[in-house]
């Protein structure tokens, strides 16, 4: 398996090469750099895929614009819900106009929502300006997309239905230049009854160890002091590796890397979060207080309908048991609203975990059927305005647990990450809590990328004023 992505890799970095040379010609006879714009919806694992996207775009010699009025655009896209969905026939409206304007322009659609079959045939049918489309397995593959693109006439598509090999070291830009995310596994194997991400992300696969640890060596050399390590599922992470490695020890490797500062990680399934992960957590100087375990209802009954595998009591007991080995962690969570069969009892179970979990924050959605999910099937899907009326309790007592947290930090004097200059005021600038809140205080460009001791003078709501300390 790992030749064959070797070897992927090598073939790829050649037809880069090569298609280079037509994007050189192309730009001469343009007469200005021809630019590219990547949209991006969904999770951070679509953002990540993003910056290796737009690696291979940049090594072709396309200028990143921040407008899709641009040569080549690509959105990146989504389908966890159907408003997610939605948005890119939205973007497509207006790129039609854009290619009426711009003749040589390329539309290129990958992602999420272009596994799915039906979209395709739409797509096809309906959209016959979109240039390439390929899905969420091939898009290493995009410079060759692109040469077939300028070879043939017609729409481009290369979809496949699961992964081959995970192919290593292509190029990939960085967002930002101190922080990165990191795959350590791709797909999902749970398939939660509700989810379309198992089928458009194919089943779970986790890279090697020593691949992770290699990249991340690699980004620290070059000023990465925060990584990001990023899956559906990362307490399963190394499970199905020749030589099973727990995510609990992968933290461990990952810790030692000298000159890293920080680790954070996305998503944990409540389900395969180990004593040992906890431990290691806190007994970590590194690795952020901070705990984002969906929990997506409070009613045993409803978790057994969505596969999630826990009860609320297994769930409430993993809260109990984090916030008694890391005091200082915060915790954040997703909720679904509406799923098929909620009655009022089981949406009051919800709202009773909310109390009793005490979350930081929680990003609560509305239940969205998608297609060729089983949930899609169930009976009993509860009508709108029930949703919405239990949606707006929740949002409501969301934001009184998570004011009841907020400030508790106030007049401590805590290490932050500089991430920029603030939006609000150009005369300060925000930093990163460990356990995820932002502060602003009184500095300039100078600071960002530096972890530097701040006073958290007075909360607001979300965020602390601060005064940096040292
Ligand atoms: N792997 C992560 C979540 C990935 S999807 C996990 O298991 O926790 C992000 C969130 O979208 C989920 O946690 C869930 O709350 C929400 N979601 C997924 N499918 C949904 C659907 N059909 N309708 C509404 N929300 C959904
Ligand atoms: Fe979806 Fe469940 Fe997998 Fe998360 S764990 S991506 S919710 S199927
Ligand atoms: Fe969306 Fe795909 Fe992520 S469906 S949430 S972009 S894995």
């Amino acid at each position: 398996m790992r030749e064959q992505g070797q070897q992927e890799a090598q073939r790829q970095l050649m037809i880069i090469e090569q298609c280079k040379e037509r994007i050189a010609a192309l730009t001469r006879e343009a007469g200005r750099p021809l630019t590219y714009h990547i949209s991006t919806f969904g999770c951070q694992m679509n953002f990540k895929d993003s910056e290796k996207l737009a690696g291979i775009l940049e090594q072709l010699g396309y200028v990143e614009t921040d407008t899709e009025e641009a040569d080549f655009v690509l959105l990146n896209t989504c389908t966890v819900r159907e408003n997610a969905n939605q948005k890119v026939y939205g973007h497509l409206g207006i790129l039609k106009s854009y290619k009426k304007k711009n003749p040589h322009m390329m539309i290129a659609l990958c992602g999420c929502m272009m596994q799915e079959e039906l979209v395709v045939a739409k797509l096809r049918e309906s959209y016959r300006f979109v240039d390439i489309i390929f899905g969420t397995h091939n898009i290493y593959k995009l410079a060759e997309l692109i040469q077939t693109r300028l070879e043939s006439k017609g729409m481009v598509i290369d979809l496949w239905q699961d992964a081959k090999e995970i192919v290593e070291d292509l190029p990939s830009v960085r967002k930002y230049s101190f922080k990165a995310g990191v795959n350590i596994m791709f797909g999902c194997n749970n398939f939660c009854s509700y989810c379309i991400v198992p089928y458009v992300r194919g089943r779970e696969r986790s890279r090697e160890p020593e691949d992770i640890i290699h990249e991340i060596e690699e980004m620290v050399s070059q000023g990465v002091v925060e990584v990001m390590l990023l899956g559906q599922n990362v307490n399963s992470y190394g499970k199905t590796l020749e030589h099973p490695i727990s995510f609990a020890e992968l933290l461990q490797r990952v810790e030692q890397i000298e000159g890293l500062k920080r680790i954070r990680f996305m998503t944990s399934h409540p389900k395969d979060l180990s004593d040992d992960l906890i431990e290691v957590m806190k007994n970590s100087e590194k690795i952020c207080r901070h705990m984002h375990l969906p929990v997506q209802s409070g009613s045993s009954r409803l978790l057994e309908k969505m596969n999630r595998r826990y009860t609320k009591e297994h769930y409430l007991e993993l809260v109990h048991k984090l916030r008694t080995a890391i005091p200082d962690i915060s915790l954040t969570t997703d909720i679904i609203v509406g799923f098929p069969g909620e009655t009022e009892e089981d949406f009051e179970e919800t709202i009773d975990v909310v109390r009793k979990a005490e979350y930081d924050s929680a990003y609560t959605f509305i239940y969205s059927k998608r297609t060729g999910t089983p949930a899609a099937t169930m009976e009993n899907q509860v009508s709108e305005d029930v949703v919405k009326e239990r949606f707006q309790r929740l949002l409501d007592v969301v934001a009184e647990c998570s004011a009841k947290r907020t400030g508790r930090l106030e007049g401590e004097t805590v290490e932050v990450l500089v991430e920029g200059i603030s939006e609000q005021d150009a005369s300060m600038v925000t930093g990163r809590l460990s356990n995820n809140l932002l502060v602003h205080f009184k500095g300039d460009e100078s600071l960002i990328g530096s972890l530097c001791m701040v006073h958290l003078d007075q909360a607001k709501g979300f965020y602390y004023i601060g005064t940096k300390a040292d």
